[in-house]
């Protein structure tokens, strides 16, 4: 493969454009409900502060009734993470389609793809080769958690009607809490990368992320 193969600059049809952008708002946002349920609303916390509040204006709240108002105002906040999360696997099936019908490329396949073609790669440009392999399977990663990420989650909103046994659901719930912690790094590096390259060799592939460039 040349080393033309290598780079990040390439025309992004406006479907892909779109689809980036919803997406990253997604994430984003469930991100947002993940921190707020662990800080503003954590139950623990608000409990405390409930039955604290109640009993400076000389009344009397019983620390179970203090969780469950503490618990139900979270989960007023809450029902965005589902609400937002379905809407995430719209974008996953609408990604699904992208790839089949306008990109007409696997992610997994233009991992595999670059990473048969490194030992073809003349040595000075092996750097570059090994990097763009990097990036394109960290994305073919990030959809196969994505997937999971959609799947667990149908499957925890509807254990009840799925009748799912206790041990099942435990398990996709916490590799589904433990998963989180991968977009939190997928963010923060994504964006120091996409700074990194607009100022090395790949100047303006955000704003053909946004104009969709040459
Ligand atoms: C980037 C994507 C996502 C992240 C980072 C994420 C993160 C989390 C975290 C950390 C929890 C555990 C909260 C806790 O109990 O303290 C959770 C629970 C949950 N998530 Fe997600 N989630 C994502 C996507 C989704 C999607 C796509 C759905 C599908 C609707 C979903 C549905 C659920 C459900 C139903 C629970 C509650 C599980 C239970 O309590 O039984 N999540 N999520």
């Amino acid at each position: 493969m040349k080393e033309s193969n290598y780079s990040f600059k390439k025309y992004q049809p406006a479907s892909l454009r779109w689809w980036h952008w919803l997406n990253a708002l997604a994430i984003l946002a469930l991100l947002g409900t993940v921190l707020l349920r662990k800080t503003f609303l954590s139950w623990r916390t608000n409990a405390a502060f409930i039955k604290t509040k109640v009993e400076e204006g000389a009344g009397s709240v019983t620390p179970e009734v203090a969780e469950s108002i503490a618990k139900a105002l979270r989960d007023v906040m809450w029902q965005w993470h589902y609400w937002i999360g379905f809407a995430l696997g719209a974008l996953l099936v609408g990604r699904i389609l992208i790839g089949l019908f306008v990109v007409k490329k696997c992610p997994a396949t233009h991992a595999v793809q670059s990473a048969a073609g490194l030992s073809q790669v003349p040595k000075e440009t092996r750097i570059g080769a090994v990097h763009y392999t990097l990036v394109k399977s960290s994305y073919a990663l990030f959809y196969l958690i994505t997937l999971y990420m959609v799947l667990s989650g149908i499957l925890l909103y509807f254990k009840k009607d799925l009748g799912l046994a206790k041990d099942l659901t435990s398990f996709l719930k916490e590799v589904h809490e433990w998963l989180m912690w991968f977009f939190v790094v997928f963010v923060v590096g994504h964006i120091a990368g996409v700074f990194i390259a607009e100022n090395r060799g790949d100047k303006g592939i955000t704003s053909d992320m946004i104009n969709g460039g040459e």
